[in-house]
């Protein structure tokens, strides 16, 4: 049977390989060239595009309702912690651009957001990976599985379409040859 947290897996392991690219860039930001500064833009452009708008937009449009449908609760569980660090993920982006934001790279507080995103996201992906997804597996039925991946399909037709797809893991390849 198809588990519909395979699609997500798959999606952790591209996360986890840019978050090493970004932790590489980041040991650079003593000395923000141009040509960083623009790479780093780039870099937090994939993390809201790919691991937030298409990867967690999967998980809390689509995923958590479905567990929670199944009677998973969602506060006091680990539904809702999944949640808050989405949240907080999203607290340290704000910060990451808004440190770029300026005339001049603000180093430092790139740096801070940036760890602590690098951090609370390998974190977090661990978590699903161990915890959450092996409970969704256990609860949700394949006929629900099945559902779940073709939507999945949808929404990221909606939020990235093929091309875009495309062009993300180009870069991501291009980082990795320059990092
Ligand atoms: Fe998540
Ligand atoms: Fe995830």
């Amino acid at each position: 049977m198809a588990y519909a947290s395979k699609d997500l897996i798959e999606e952790h392991e591209a996360i986890l390989h840019g978050l090493s690219i970004f932790e590489k860039m980041t040991a650079l930001l003593d000395t923000p060239t141009d040509a960083l500064r623009k790479d780093l833009q780039d870099m937090v452009d994939f993390l809201v595009l790919f691991a937030d708008t298409c990867h967690h937009g999967k998980e809390e449009g689509l995923l958590f309702p479905a567990m929670e449908q199944a009677g998973i609760p969602k506060e006091g569980g680990p539904i809702g912690q999944m949640l808050h660090e989405h949240e907080q993920g999203r607290a340290f982006i704000r910060g990451m651009k808004q440190a770029l934001g300026g005339e001049n790279v603000d180093s430092g507080a790139f740096r801070t957001n940036a760890s602590g995103y690098i951090e609370l996201l390998r974190a977090h992906i661990e978590k699903e990976n161990g915890i959450l997804f092996p409970m969704g597996d256990r609860f949700l039925p394949p006929e629900k599985q099945q559902e779940l991946l073709e939507a999945f399909d949808k929404h990221e037709e909606e939020v990235i379409g093929a091309g875009v797809h495309e062009r993300l893991h180009a870069m991501l390849d291009d980082f990795a040859s320059r990092y």
